[in-house]
């Protein structure tokens, strides 16, 4: 994988750059850069509205990316692709879309591991709905165990299939922090064994930390709806996926009103385009599109099985590194298969601002706070963790500079 190191200008500009929070955000190769520099020089335009040449190129490029997309993940058809600008926003287009289905006692099951995004959203709506809110809590080593908690940390069910009045199941499809990765397939056969295709709740998935390193299927894993952002899959910022399943997006309200979602507007009536149009109201960040369409081609070319490959064999390295450093616990699954490339970890007596701030000052990059996670965090039993994090730039040098850096840590505390 070294070779695709290259392919990232600024490892070349910061040759000293060790780059290892690629689960926040990654890098851009120097392809998709082009892609929003040849955007801008040669064909800049809005879409959907010029009847000029560049204008018709523009729009042409958006609609490719989205079939690109669409291919990418597998969805029935294009119309299933919607722009957002990025997980958190689709994550609220869903909720206010979905919330004509919950009632006064409809239940939303939640996992203890969700990122605040696929979290606040539900537990606003479940307040203003007066609905309940479940979490499926995890075991000692970070994966989903048969305990179903309510808001006061109760044990209330055993098995999902048990909650009543059960409408949405949010979840991860990949821990932010853990890594561990959920069977999302299983539990949406599981419902609809249940409740029967028709009738099962809403399953939402949020792909944030999976889509940019997983092969990504949501025909077979039985999703209602999945979304991710482009920026942690070396697009530029701005720039998200919603997909959803055509049938209810025909049903659901967009949550943004205006411009390009309005078919005709007289003085006392508006009608609206079908979606995804309808999701889409105002400017794209049509050279975020173009840029998220070059980086889906640049991981095509490397294959996705591929970069999942790598990222195991890279966290098998670190995590056996890591687990022989006295006084340093890593936080999620022990397998390396079962789990993606971001491995929280903690130092004894060492906080983990501390750990990044010195290895910040060695150009070493991590993460260090909640990561968004705080009820995860409290069931860890810690107030914050450090997190390092891989992707296809990431080599065995960057794990061997990051231990030694760990090293230093402990040697600056021990003093
Ligand atoms: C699992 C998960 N969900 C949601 C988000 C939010 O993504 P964005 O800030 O791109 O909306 C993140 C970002 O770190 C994430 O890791």
């Amino acid at each position: 994988m070294k070779k695709y190191r290259d392919d990232f200008p600024i490892f070349s500009k910061i040759s000293s750059l060790i780059y290892l929070d690629s689960a926040s955000t990654s890098q851009k190769p120097q392809c998709v850069i082009d892609s929003v520099s040849n955007f801008y020089t040669t064909y800049n335009s809005n879409i959907h509205r010029g009847l000029y040449k560049i204008a018709e190129m523009a729009t042409l490029e958006v609609e490719k990316a989205r079939i690109k997309i669409s291919t990418f993940i597998n969805a029935s058809s294009p119309d299933e692709i919607i722009f957002t600008h990025g997980t958190t926003e689709g994550i609220n287009i869903i909720m206010n879309g979905l919330k004509k289905f919950i009632s006064e006692g409809s239940a939303i099951l939640l996992t203890e591991m969700e990122h605040n995004s696929n979290l606040v959203p539900w537990q606003k709506i479940a307040k203003e709905k007066k609905a309940k809110l479940y979490y499926w809590a995890i075991d000692k080593n970070g994966q989903l165990c048969d305990e179903i908690k309510d808001e006061y940390n109760n044990i209330v069910f055993t098995s999902l299939l048990d909650i009543p009045l059960l409408s949405i199941v949010a979840l991860c499809h990949v821990s932010n922090v853990l890594g561990t990765i959920v069977d999302i397939k299983k539990i949406a056969s599981l419902l609809t064994e249940k409740y029967g295709d028709k009738n099962k709740p809403f399953i939402i998935v949020d792909a944030a930390q999976s889509a940019p390193h997983f092969s990504i299927n949501v025909q077979d894993m039985g999703c209602d709806f999945l979304v991710f952002s482009g920026h942690k899959m070396m697009s530029p910022t701005g720039i998200g996926i919603l997909f959803g399943k055509k049938k209810i997006l025909k049903e659901i309200d967009p949550l943004i009103y205006g411009s390009q979602m309005i078919r005709e507007v007289s003085k006392n009536l508006t009608t609206f385009t079908e979606s995804p149009q309808k999701f889409e109201s105002g400017t794209l960040p049509i050279e975020a599109i173009i840029g998220l369409s070059s980086a889906i081609d640049y991981l095509n070319r490397i294959g996705i099985k591929n970069v999942r490959m790598h990222e195991i064999e890279l966290t098998e390295y670190a995590m056996i590194k890591m687990n022989k450093i006295e006084g340093l616990t890593i936080y999620g699954p022990l397998k390396s298969n079962d789990r993606s490339g971001a491995i929280s970890f903690s130092l004894e007596n060492i906080h983990p601002h501390d750990i990044a701030q010195i290895l910040g000052d060695m150009n070493i990059c991590i993460r260090a706070g909640h990561h968004c996670a705080q009820i995860l965090h409290s069931v860890l039993g810690i107030q914050a963790s450090a997190r390092v994090s891989f992707y296809i730039y990431n080599d065995r040098d960057d794990v061997d500079l990051f231990i030694s850096g760990i090293k230093k840590v402990k040697s600056i505390f021990k003093k």
